[in-house]
């Protein structure tokens, strides 16, 4: 037996059990729902858990002393959203009893209403399937109605500290191990390149893939993207440089005329592109598969490998997915 090992009949020590528990590497989540009245409500939780598939379930434990208890007990659904490595800030604002936790985060309704924040590591909206009395804390269970995650790399925790975790994702997956995030942003024939300062153009690139529709670039400026036409288009090494690319194709918000935009950015004719201008063959190889593939109506999805690439072409108009699960269960 180890020598710290608590004797059966002894009662056990809550500070000692305390630390025991924190031996257990966790992540770090922000569970969030609101009041009757639509007030936002959120704390930070690391007791969060994947329970069921088939239903879709996960659980999570909430103090009675809590705040919020009152209201994560009373609301029909809340969020879970799983902080990313440099959340920390965030973690601390929710752990907090502020009066005001929302003000330093971007959230949005998606399927129930809970607030998902736009800025996490994964997020997952859900209805309350059921609640569990459990000593001083409550133990929610959430059936998951949607969820979003993007390829960043987690924040853990660990004996009461904040812990960086190895991610299991291939090197050069990970938004903070240098890989650019491009967009494809098309408005009305047009495509939207922005300017490298010495004369060429690039793809306006954003440092990571935003859950809700606002896309804040590299740079500041901010634009809004058709929330539902958002698709991965590109994953690639550029030669002789560290970062790889990985690139959605997406479509402004609007037809994009009433669009301010700063010097840096501009849109070019989809079918007037200035391919002398553009740094790199990867990226002029991977415009004019784009330009071919939108005359033809219809994208593939590439990936680099070793021999040259491949592309996977995907057949038909995208379909909202409650709606392609809903008609292969009627076997169409
Ligand atoms: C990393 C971390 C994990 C936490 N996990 C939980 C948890 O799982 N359940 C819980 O009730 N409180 C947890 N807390 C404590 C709450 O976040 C804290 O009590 C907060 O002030 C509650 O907010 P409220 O009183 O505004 O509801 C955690 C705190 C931290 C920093």
């Amino acid at each position: 037996m180890a020598e710290q090992a608590a004797k059966s009949d002894a009662p056990i020590d809550p500070v000692a059990l305390r630390r025991a528990f924190g031996t257990f590497v966790t992540g770090v989540t922000v569970l969030t729902t609101r009041e009757a009245d639509g007030t936002p409500r959120g704390m930070t939780a690391n007791s969060f858990t994947s329970v069921s598939l088939d239903p879709p379930l996960l659980l999570v434990c909430v103090a009675k002393s809590a705040s919020s208890y009152a209201a994560f007990t009373a609301s029909n659904c809340f969020a879970v959203n799983i902080l990313h490595e440099g959340q920390v800030d965030v973690s601390a604002t929710f752990a907090s009893k502020s009066p005001d936790k929302f003000l330093s985060v971007n959230h949005d309704a998606v399927h129930t209403g809970a607030p998902v924040l736009t800025d996490s590591l994964t997020w997952f909206d859900c209805s309350l399937y059921n609640s569990v009395d459990a000593g001083d804390h409550a133990i929610l269970i959430g059936q998951v109605r949607a969820f979003g995650t993007s390829p960043t790399a987690p924040l853990g925790f660990c004996r009461g500290q904040y812990a960086s975790v190895k991610d299991p994702l291939p090197n050069g997956w990970l938004a903070s191990h240098g890989m650019i995030i491009g967009y494809l942003v098309e408005a009305g024939e047009r495509l939207l390149l922005r300017s490298d300062g010495k004369g060429g153009w690039v793809l306006p690139s954003a440092r990571r893939r935003k859950a809700d529709s606002q896309l804040m670039l590299d740079g500041g400026d901010a634009l809004r993207l058709m929330p539902e036409e958002t698709f991965l288009y590109s994953v690639f090494d550029v030669a002789d440089s560290d970062p790889g690319y990985l690139v959605y194709r997406a479509r402004l918000a609007g037809e994009g005329a009433d669009v301010a935009l700063p010097e840096s950015l501009r849109f070019f004719p989809v079918d007037d592109l200035p391919y002398d201008a553009i740094a790199t063959h990867e990226l002029r190889a991977m415009l004019r598969r784009y330009v071919q593939e939108r005359h033809a109506g219809r994208f593939g999805i590439y990936m680099d490998s070793d021999d040259g690439g491949r592309v996977a072409m995907i057949d038909g108009q995208a379909r909202a997915w409650l709606q392609a699960t809903h008609n292969q269960d009627q076997g169409q």
